[in-house]
């Protein structure tokens, strides 16, 4: 994909908006940041930019009303922000009013200032945003771009984990601004693109976790493109696998799955079986929680009297040959309830495997990372995507508004 990079503008002394995701976690009873990764991810387009002499105005969402308890002001951001770059970030409890605007005109060349959370602004959120669809063009007019876009030279985006979303600070600048994109976005394309377009082969998918929609979605694209050699499914995924073979898991197990009316997935898990029985393997056995001690059971043996909480140890192995011999290996989800000791088995032995694999190894997702970063050092893994939504969508084949903003900027050059 064709996007220019920050290294085609010229940046010094003029005024640059930086659009950049550093939604975090955060702690309910302290109310401060549980996990600084995406500060850490946006510094170097931050320093680069900085570094060339711009007037630099970050702007970023943390929370959304569906996500209320985690809406909290950008302040603790830009302070965390500072200590990691060693330099000033300023801050303004403000997004685009009066003291915002201000405070951008006094901005030094070389300085930086974060404006406030864009999601105290109504067009930001998501259920705007999915009940008012506006087009890009549209949201020139929004108060956000309407107060900003006058004040800036240029628009970098460097928020691949919001490339999702349709919201005016993602997609409608580009209509009005030199526009580039930032270190990071660029680095997640190249990453991403090496896995959805042409991977090294063999490529290994493991899909796992209780997300099923989203390892469905990714399964049916990949499987179709032919991009996938191997799908190894685990987690809940896998049980759904199972009972698409006919398989009787037991009822509190397929209890767990009605619930939650994942059900609905065993029919496409029939067809994806029926047309890819070669590429996708099942679980050969699995574990069980007996009151606090593991039990594994080979599915020949299932039912089992209690919920199945992890693959057991012949697919591990099983699942451990395919990884070491892959060239390429994309992993979401964990392979079970890894946060209990007699669930931890598979999460721990394949995220040990990939660590250790000669393969090219791409990650993302919030449970796939905290899962990895529990059991192996992160930077044995090839590339830890920032993405959560924006990642499934990605590899699923679904169009992105970032993306197609990006593009069009581009184009229209
Ligand atoms: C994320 O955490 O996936 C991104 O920051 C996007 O957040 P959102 O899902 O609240 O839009």
């Amino acid at each position: 994909m064709k996007i220019r990079s920050i290294d085609d503008l010229d940046v010094r002394a003029k005024r640059v908006l930086l659009r950049v995701d550093i939604n975090s976690p955060i702690d309910l009873t302290t109310g401060t940041i549980r996990d600084d990764n995406r500060l850490r991810k946006s510094l170097p387009t931050i320093r680069d930019l900085a570094d060339a002499g711009a007037r630099l105005v970050l702007i970023a969402h943390q929370g959304d009303t569906l996500d209320y308890h985690n809406l909290v002001s950008l302040e603790e951001h830009a302070r965390l922000l500072g200590g990691m770059l060693g330099r000033s970030v300023g801050y303004i409890d403000d997004v685009a009013g009066p003291a915002a605007r201000d405070a951008i005109g006094r901005l030094e060349p070389g300085g930086i200032l974060l404006l406030d959370n864009l999601r105290f602004l109504t067009e930001e959120v998501s259920t705007f945003e999915n009940a008012v669809k506006l087009t890009a063009d549209e949201m020139t007019g929004t108060y956000l771009v309407r107060n900003l876009a006058p004040l800036f030279d240029a628009y970098v985006n460097d928020a691949f984990a919001a490339a999702h979303r349709n919201a005016p600070s993602m997609v409608a600048f580009q209509e009005l601004l030199p526009t580039a994109g930032g270190r990071l976005l660029v680095a997640e394309l190249d990453a991403l693109s090496g896995v959805a377009e042409n991977p090294d082969r063999p490529c290994v998918f493991v899909l796992g976790g209780l997300k099923i929609s989203d390892a469905f979605s990714m399964m049916r694209k990949v499987l179709a493109d032919g991009v996938a050699d191997v799908v190894l499914t685990a987690g809940i995924t896998g049980q759904v696998m199972l009972m698409a073979e006919g398989i009787i898991l037991g009822e509190p197990s397929e209890a767990f799955i009605r619930d939650r009316s994942l059900e609905v997935f065993v029919e496409p898990a029939v067809e994806y079986l029926r047309n890819y029985r070669d590429k996708i393997r099942v679980p050969l056995d699995i574990a069980y929680d007996d009151g606090g001690r593991r039990v594994e059971l080979s599915v020949a043996e299932l039912p089992a009297p209690a919920p199945i909480i992890d693959i057991g140890t012949n697919t591990i192995g099983a699942y451990r040959e395919i990884l070491r011999s892959a060239a390429t290996i994309f992993v979401n989800g964990p392979a079970g309830v890894y946060e209990s000791e007699v669930g931890a088995e598979g999460t721990r032995e394949l995220w040990s495997t990939i660590a250790a694999a000669a393969g090219h190894s791409v990650i993302g997702g919030g449970d796939t990372v905290a899962s990895a970063r529990r059991f192996v050092d992160l930077n044995d893994i090839g590339f830890v995507s920032t993405g959560g939504g924006a990642l499934i969508r990605y590899l699923s084949g679904q169009p992105l508004p970032l993306l197609q903003a990006m593009e069009k900027a581009a184009s229209d050059l």
